[in-house]
């Protein structure tokens, strides 16, 4: 009798990397007794600043640890001043987050179109939105790819708005061969959601410059006290004071989560490196079918890889479902990113969206496909991956 074949292990789209390093830091955490925020929530902000600050001449940066990006990206809008009768400009090709916190502080979203070759939002849509009410913009380094910074800073200068990037994507991405976090923006913020290029479960970091944002983001941390827990137990004054200074939130990062990201952070450059290498893979292996590859980081420049994104040429004779749904039966899991904000029912009726007003972005979603892209996986999942492509697409 003969046994069947072993069925071929689904490769899913994403799947972090944990190592030994991390696990025992976090059962560290757990045995000292320090599970909310504290000694290591402080280290891993310590070394966060030393990880971009190495590469920034040592310049002053603030590193607040959250329990999202997307608690970050509300810190650092509040701490801008930004409220009712304001408007932030972002782009509608991007996760709901970015922009649900602006609504949060009851200002209003604009949505500009992106740049085609990039996926980033398109500096010139931008300076075009501005209105008498602009207040900030909110680049995002979509798939880890720097947004044009360059361009983004000047339109803020010369318009005097606050400049907050979303770089949920962009560890470790460069951007003129800085690394984001240190350009001249008031505040970056990174997430370290289970898929991100470094986890902690759920977790996130604001980094500013601006050591008065830096202050009310950590009181408004943690529901608006004016110290965090470590300190009240640790510091001289009476242990039992705080004075509740504003109605705060509850975004504080924990001392376990905490213990995961010093270790991954220690690994992010090898992670990135890992990164390039299935990226180049995975270029070399999709060239010549009807697939437009992803853009690559100008000479000089990192792209911190978080997401492969293809899309279908014209030519490619499938649709975009479709052809997800035959990598699917081929065993590999694939996403999209993103339904643009401008398709959703909230943002699109809002708003009075309509699919004509965002062109590059429409046609981008209707033809893309994230392959999954991560640590664990070696050259040979890559080359699994691009043989059940060219099978959906017919060139097998
Ligand atoms: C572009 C972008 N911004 C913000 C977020 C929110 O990150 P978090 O889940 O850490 O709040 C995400 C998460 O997927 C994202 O992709």
């Amino acid at each position: 009798m003969s046994t069947p074949p072993a069925a071929v292990p689904f490769l899913p789209f994403a799947l972090p990397e944990i190592g030994d390093e991390e696990i025992a830091e976090v059962v560290a955490a757990l045995r000292s007794g320090w599970v909310t925020t504290g000694p290591k929530t402080r280290q891993f902000e310590a070394d966060f600043a030393a990880f971009l600050g190495d590469e920034t001449r040592g310049s002053e940066l603030h590193c607040i640890a959250v329990n999202s990006a997307t608690a970050g990206l509300h810190l650092a809008l509040e701490a801008l001043g930004i409220g009712p009768g304001d408007e932030v400009i972002t782009t509608t090709h991007t996760f709901t987050a970015t922009a649900e916190v602006v609504r949060y502080l009851g200002a209003d979203v604009v949505l500009v179109d992106i740049d085609p070759a990039t996926l980033n939002i398109d500096a010139k849509q931008v300076e075009a939105a501005i209105t008498p009410r602009t207040k900030a913009i909110m680049p995002v380094h979509f798939a880890g790819l720097a947004a044009d910074m360059p361009a983004i800073l000047a339109i803020a200068r010369r318009h005097g708005l606050k400049v907050v990037e979303d770089a949920a994507h962009a560890l470790p991405t460069s951007s003129g061969g800085q690394l984001v976090g240190t350009l001249q923006s008031d505040a970056t913020v990174f997430s370290f959601y289970a898929n991100k290029t470094i986890t902690t479960g759920e977790g996130g970091m604001l980094v500013t410059r601006n050591a008065a944002l830096a202050q009310r983001a950590k009181t408004m941390r943690l529901h608006g006290m004016n110290r965090d827990a470590f300190d009240r137990f640790t510091a001289k004054v009476p242990s039992w004071y705080y004075e509740v200074v504003a109605p705060g939130f509850k975004y504080n990062l924990t001392d376990i989560a905490a213990a995961l990201g010093i270790h991954q952070l220690r690994r992010a450059h090898a992670f990135q490196r890992k990164r390039v290498e299935l990226a180049d893979a995975f270029d070399e292996a999709l060239a010549g079918l009807p697939l437009l590859l992803p853009p690559r980081a100008p000479a000089g420049d990192m792209h911190a890889w978080h997401l492969y994104v293809v899309r279908l040429a014209d030519d490619a004779g499938i649709a975009r479902d479709r052809f997800i749904e035959r990598l699917f039966d081929a065993g590999i899991g694939c996403s999209v990113h993103y339904i643009p904000l401008h398709l959703h029912p909230y943002w699109r009726d809002r708003y009075g969206l309509r699919p004509e007003q965002f062109p590059h972005s429409q046609r981008a979603y209707e033809r893309m496909v994230s392959l999954p892209l991560y640590t664990r996986m070696g050259v040979d999942d890559v080359q699994r991956v691009a043989t059940a492509v060219r099978q959906a697409l017919g060139a097998e």
